[in-house]
Parts: structure tokens; sequence; C-alpha cells
């Protein structure tokens, strides 16, 4: 049977299979290959798939297969599964900072190749994904790389792949900018007299439904601050603060400081 392989079982293999078990993918469609036999049977166990410790056997039966191994061990794992692809199935690879490049050159043929960039919050089934595709992936397979990444949260393709390392300053990044925001919010209403669970429950929720009424609402993100900053009030005065401490430049040095930091890692792989 024509399988949804992973290549490394870890957190993120177990999350995007839990997303396409609860999305109606069925359990048999599914297999893995994992080296830690603890690892294998908690799969099993949590998801009721098929598991084993042989990449190229696993990889033989995929039409899709996602590579959800630390980037350091991808060269050999991916070096290994070289002649054990014949068949030609999709690969994703969910690894940061690798390029294509570097992935065909060490599958060494030519082959259907994804690249993924989830999110951390994908654990949660909110995640944001970047995708991009070599020109060799068809509509079939692309359909089933959405249906994968849509299972844990919001996907969307590049047009090239130099875009990756935008995805990832904005989305792969992101997560963490906005637990510094909370830290921050969280640290200054204690020492604004709050209980720190109160802190830290207010901040929680306030970051939760401005998302949510951002993601529901048809308004841009600069109408709702508008819609919301009442002129003389409090937050027109926060507002005023941070446009004072250039905090849209301050974004800007931290996001171009990540490009450059994905840049030179896919240089690191390439080279
Ligand atoms: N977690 C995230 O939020 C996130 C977000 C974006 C991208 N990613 C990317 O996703 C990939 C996986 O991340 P993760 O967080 O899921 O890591 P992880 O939990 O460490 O999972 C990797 C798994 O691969 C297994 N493995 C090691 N050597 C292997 C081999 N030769 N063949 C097959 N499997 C092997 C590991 O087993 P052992 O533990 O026994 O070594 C581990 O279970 C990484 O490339 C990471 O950059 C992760």
């Amino acid at each position: 049977m024509s399988k949804i392989v992973f290549i490394g079982g870890g957190n993120m293999a177990s999350c995007l299979i839990g997303g396409m078990i609860a999305n109606g993918m069925a359990s048999e469609k599914i297999l893995v290959s994992e080296p830690g036999a603890e690892a294998r049977q908690k799969l099993s166990e949590l998801h009721g798939i098929e598991t084993t410790a042989d990449n190229r056997a696993a990889a033989g039966q995929a039409t899709l297969l996602v590579l959800a191994v630390k980037p350091q061990i991808m060269a050999a794992v991916v070096k290994d599964l070289a002649t054990a692809l014949g068949h030609k199935p999709a690969v994703v690879s969910i690894a940061a900072g690798i390029p294509i490049a570097a992935l065909e050159n060490w599958l060494g043929s030519e082959i259907a190749l994804v690249r993924a960039m989830p999110n951390t919050p994908a654990l949660v089934k909110s995640g944001a994904t970047g995708l991009y595709a070599n020109s060799l992936l068809n509509d079939q397979q692309k359909q089933l790389v959405d249906q994968l990444f849509e299972s844990v949260g919001y996907a969307c393709w590049v047009e090239r792949e130099a875009l990756i390392d935008a995805v990832i300053a904005v989305s792969g990044s992101g997560p963490a900018y906005f637990f510094l925001i909370l830290e921050a919010m969280q640290k200054i209403g204690r020492e604004l007299g709050l209980p720190e669970q109160t802190a830290e429950a207010l901040s929680l929720h306030t970051a939760l439904g401005a998302s949510r009424m951002a993601l529901e609402s048809d308004a841009t993100a600069a109408e709702l601050r508008k819609q919301v900053t009442s002129p003389g009030g409090t937050t027109q005065s926060a507002i005023n603060s941070f446009e004072q401490q250039g905090l849209e430049n301050t974004f800007r040095q931290a996001m171009t400081s990540a490009v450059n930091r994905a840049e030179q890692m896919s240089e690191e792989f390439t080279s």
C-alpha cells in the first residue's frame, strides 16, 4: 500500500501524525521509521500506526516521505535513503535551514522535493507552515502536502525558496517573539502590583483574544489597533511610547537578523 512515511518519530512527526489521523486519515496509511524502541512503542500506542527501525524499507513503501530528523543528521539519513527511492515518492523535509539544493545533492537524483517550515504551535494544532517545492511536485502530491500541514494549523506556499528565510523570520521564529512580549508584559504587570498568576492569565488571554479578533475580522491589524485606541486615552499613550522608542525598527532589525542567520545556515549545508 502507498503510505505516508515519516523518517524520525519525534515531536514534530507525532504532531503531524496526530493531526492527519484526527482529520480522518486511516492509521494503516501511516508508517514511521524511528531508531528508539521506546519512541516506536509510544507512537504505535498513541496513534495505532505501524512503526519500524528500517529507514530504507519504510521509504520503499512511501508515496509521501517526510524527513523529520534533526538537521545535523539529515545528510547521513538522506544519503542512506537515496537508492531506496527509485519509485519516486514526493519527499518533504521539515528540517530548519536545509536547502533544496543540499537535499538534491544528497539524493543524487531528480525527485519532487518540498521544504516545509512549520512552527512549534503545530504541537497544539495551531501551527503556521510555509512551504516551497521544486518544479517536480505534481498537483496530487501538493494536495497531500497541504492536507498534512493543514491538519496542524495554517499552511501556505511561497514562490521562491529564498522566501522560506522570510517565513523563518515571521512564523518559524515568531512564537519566541510573542513569548518574549508575554514575558515582558507579565513582569511589568507584577511590578505594577498584580499577583503573578493574574498578570500571567491576563496577558495570555489578551494575546489569544487579540489574535482571534485579528483572524476573525476583515479589518487589518492597523485598523483594529486604531479601533481600540481612543484619542487621548491610555492605549494611545502606550502606543505613542512604543512608537517613540522605535518598536517597528526594533522588529525590523531582529527579523533581518533572523533572515541573515537562516541564509548563513543554508550556506553551511550547501558548501
Ligand atoms: N519541534 C518543532 O517545533 C519544529 C519546528 C520546525 C521544524 N522542526 C524540525 O523538525 C525536525 C524534527 O524535530 P523534532 O522536534 O520532532 O525533533 P525530535 O523530537 O528530536 O525528533 C527527531 C527524531 O528522529 C529520530 N532519529 C534520530 N536518528 C534517526 C535516524 N537515523 N533515522 C530515523 N530517525 C532518527 C530521533 O530519535 P532519537 O531521539 O532516538 O535520536 C527522534 O525521535 C527537525 O529537523 C527540526 O528542525 C521542528
